[in-house]
């Protein structure tokens, strides 16, 4: 472990699994001192048998402020006056259905921890980073730069992180602490299976009506999901930009990681709101209309 490397201490949240842990295990093994978030005691042991004695877990609820505060109590005890080198925001859920049914306390929830999670978030390990000029890195995805239908609630929540982050990074400039947005395509993590089983679900839940409008579109949504899921790309490809952002001199702004990303940026940027409808919705198939 050289010593430069080894006084970058990291706060990440959700790193239970999928890009979080692939992030936590990379960073652990390039000799950064990691602070896991995690919500289970199991995730924590889980992690700690796989990492050296530098990952320490953080039990972290980003929709509990109770368990901000105490982590960041507990990262600046243990940081003992240095600062901290970078906070990546990754803890987030995906969220799906039809806009027109889907019920408000999902959108509620899906805000609560991909957005206001985030922020709490930082707030609070703010005070650390400030000495150490640290970095925030924000998990946000291609989904916040282009919004496919039935996804919305989740791309509502990304393009509302990816605003957020451009107000932060140029906030806090005058201190130069970094404000760095990765914009990752497809993953093969967890994400897709939960989001499934959830939007399983709320299918289950629909009222007839919905199922008349939308049944099509909501199979044609699982079984886009569950191919999004297989095949994206490892975790790790993700986790190896995270240390990039972290720790080159001059990082770039936002990281879009994957070929699927830069696709997704490409279509968002070049084509007109009614052709990138027809290329999003080409293969789709509706209800009832
Ligand atoms: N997979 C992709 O294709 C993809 C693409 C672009 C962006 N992303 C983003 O990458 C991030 C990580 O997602 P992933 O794909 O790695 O999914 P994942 O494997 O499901 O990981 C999500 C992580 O967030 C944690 N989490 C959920 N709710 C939380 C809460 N209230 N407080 C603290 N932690 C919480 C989970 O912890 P528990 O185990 O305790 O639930 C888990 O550790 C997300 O922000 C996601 O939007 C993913």
């Amino acid at each position: 472990m050289t010593t430069s490397l080894s006084s970058k201490a990291v706060v990440i949240t959700g790193a239970s699994t999928g890009i979080g842990r692939a992030c936590a295990l990379h960073l652990d093994e390039l000799g950064l001192p990691v602070f896991a978030g995690v919500r289970r005691p199991a995730d924590a042991v889980d992690l700690q048998q796989v990492a050296s004695a530098g990952l320490t877990p953080l039990f972290i609820d980003v929709t509990d402020q109770a368990t901000i505060t105490a982590a960041a109590e507990q990262v600046r005890t243990a940081l003992n006056g240095s600062g901290l080198a970078g906070l990546v925001n990754n803890a987030g859920i995906a969220v799906g259905g039809p806009l027109e049914f889907l019920p408000l306390a999902k959108l509620k929830a899906q805000f609560e921890i991909n957005v206001l999670g985030q922020m709490a978030v930082t707030q609070a390990f703010l005070p650390l980073l400030r000495p150490a000029r640290g970095r925030v890195i924000n998990m946000s995805s291609i989904s916040g730069r282009i919004a496919m239908p039935y996804l919305g609630p989740y791309a509502a929540s990304k393009f509302a992180l990816e605003a957020l982050n451009d107000s932060l990074r140029v906030e806090l400039k005058p201190w130069g602490i970094e404000v760095i947005c990765i914009e990752p395509g497809a993953i093969k993590t967890p994400i897709w299976h939960k989001s499934l089983t959830e939007a399983q679900v709320m299918a289950d839940g629909l009222p007839q009506q919905a199922e008349k409008l939308y049944g099509p579109a909501m199979a044609h949504l699982v079984e886009a999901v569950m191919r999004r899921g297989e095949g994206g790309i490892p975790a790790e490809e993700v986790a190896k930009v995270v240390a990039e952002a972290l720790l080159t001199h001059r990082p770039k702004t936002r990281y879009l990681v994957g070929r699927n990303a830069k696709i997704g940026a490409l279509v968002a940027w070049l084509l007109p709101d009614r052709l990138r409808d027809w290329v999003v919705s080409r293969r789709r198939t509706y209800g009832d209309r």
